[in-house]
């Protein structure tokens, strides 16, 4: 049942912190990352890859692409990411030493499951091939899982929301524990950075609590969005696939047309369609990119744009601008803010549906798990 919540999608956003416990639990020990937890065989695997093919749709898709930052910036292993129904259809170049990383909600999705075939039919029609298939799945038993030479099951428990909540946040953190997993086996990460990735997702529900604890001042914000008809999400570095995830939020449950843009991309057009109708929301961790992003924040407020800040305790956006800010969380870490900030973007896209009088949980054209072309 709802449990009090009026919504499957509040009750499964505000369910995220059990998630991360759970999908941590017996893949974790003494601030150490459990390789077997991918497969008795994960780490035979691992020594030998040289590079990540990520595949997936939507939101996993989106996960996909914060773990590309991750995994070249950390491991400087080569990642790339695409979303199935292109990478299946245009007879894709994939190199000795890939692993394929397929990841899903549902493990049913219809282009994701056809391009780990083909994949598998390539592997068995050129048997000196390595590229081992992994599966990031939350149900077990499902067609990815049984299609896949190594898996790892999210137990985030059943999502009934048609968007997509607790088990892309539990994508990540499958995706930070396969990081360190793979960094860990080919020893290009220490034992000192394992056990501070471990310790941040240690942290990770307390984290998500301090930000679900921001609702009402979310909920205030959601009312300056009901009446209008677009919205831009801008951010950089892992932010930026933050930003496309917190698009694709509001554009599902809220009707309202959404666009991520990676924030360094707006003068190379969409600047033009900044106006006093147009809110903007950005994404502002304190990093290495905050000074860059601040410009691009005043460009935008310069041509009347309405901003929406959500940042940390110490991005100082909020002390140099009188945008609306939210102080969404007070971490800073590589792999955790991106989690973190994704769920103040959830309930924003949850109050303006909720605001608009949507279908929150079946809106409208769309299914829980795509299973045709
Ligand atoms: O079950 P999957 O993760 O393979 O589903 C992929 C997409 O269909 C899914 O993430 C979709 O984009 C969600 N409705 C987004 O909230």
């Amino acid at each position: 049942g709802l449990n009090g919540h009026r919504h499957y999608m509040h009750k499964e956003i505000f369910e995220q912190p059990q998630a991360v416990v759970d999908t941590l639990e017996g893949r974790i020990a003494n601030q150490e990352v459990l390789v077997d937890s991918f497969g008795a065989s994960a780490a035979q695997v691992f020594e030998r890859i040289s590079q990540v093919q990520i595949i997936a749709c939507g939101t996993s898709y989106h996960a996909g692409l914060v773990a590309k930052y991750w995994f070249e910036d950390i491991l400087r292993l080569p990642c790339q990411v695409e979303v199935a129904s292109e990478y299946r259809y245009r007879n894709p170049v994939i190199a000795n030493n890939t692993l394929v990383v397929t990841i899903s909600q549902s493990g049913e999705t219809a282009d994701t499951l056809a391009a780990l075939k083909q994949i598998q039919a390539l592997k068995d029609s050129r048997t000196e091939l390595f590229i081992p298939t992994l599966t990031i799945c939350n149900v077990p038993e499902s067609s990815l899982i049984r299609a896949s030479d190594l898996t790892f099951l999210t137990h985030a428990g059943p999502e009934i929301g048609v968007a997509s909540t607790k088990a892309f946040t539990t994508q990540l953190v499958a995706l930070a524990l396969l990081l360190v997993a793979i960094g860990k086996t080919q020893k290009c990460l220490t034992a000192h950075r394992e056990g501070l990735i471990v310790k941040g997702l240690i942290k990770l529900p307390g984290l998500i609590s301090d930000c679900l604890a921001h609702e009402a001042d979310i909920k205030l914000l959601a009312q300056s969005f009901a009446d209008k008809h677009h919205a831009i999400f801008l951010g950089r570095g892992t932010m930026y696939p933050i930003a496309m995830e917190g698009a694709l939020k509001l554009k599902e449950i809220s009707y309202i047309h959404a666009e991520a843009y990676p924030a360094g991309e707006l003068k190379h057009g969409p600047l033009a369609l900044i106006d006093e109708t147009m809110p903007v929301i950005a994404i502002a961790p304190h990093d290495e990119l905050i000074e860059k992003l601040k410009s691009n924040l005043q460009e935008v407020s310069a041509r009347g744009g309405q901003m929406i800040v959500f940042e940390d305790e110490r991005s100082g956006v909020s002390s140099e601008s009188n945008f609306n800010v939210i102080k969404a969380t007070t971490n800073v870490g590589r792999i955790t803010a991106p989690i973190t900030f994704n769920i103040a973007l959830q309930l924003l896209s949850y109050h303006v549906a909720l605001i608009k009088g949507t279908d929150v949980d079946q809106p409208r054209n769309l299914a829980k798990s795509v299973t045709v072309e």
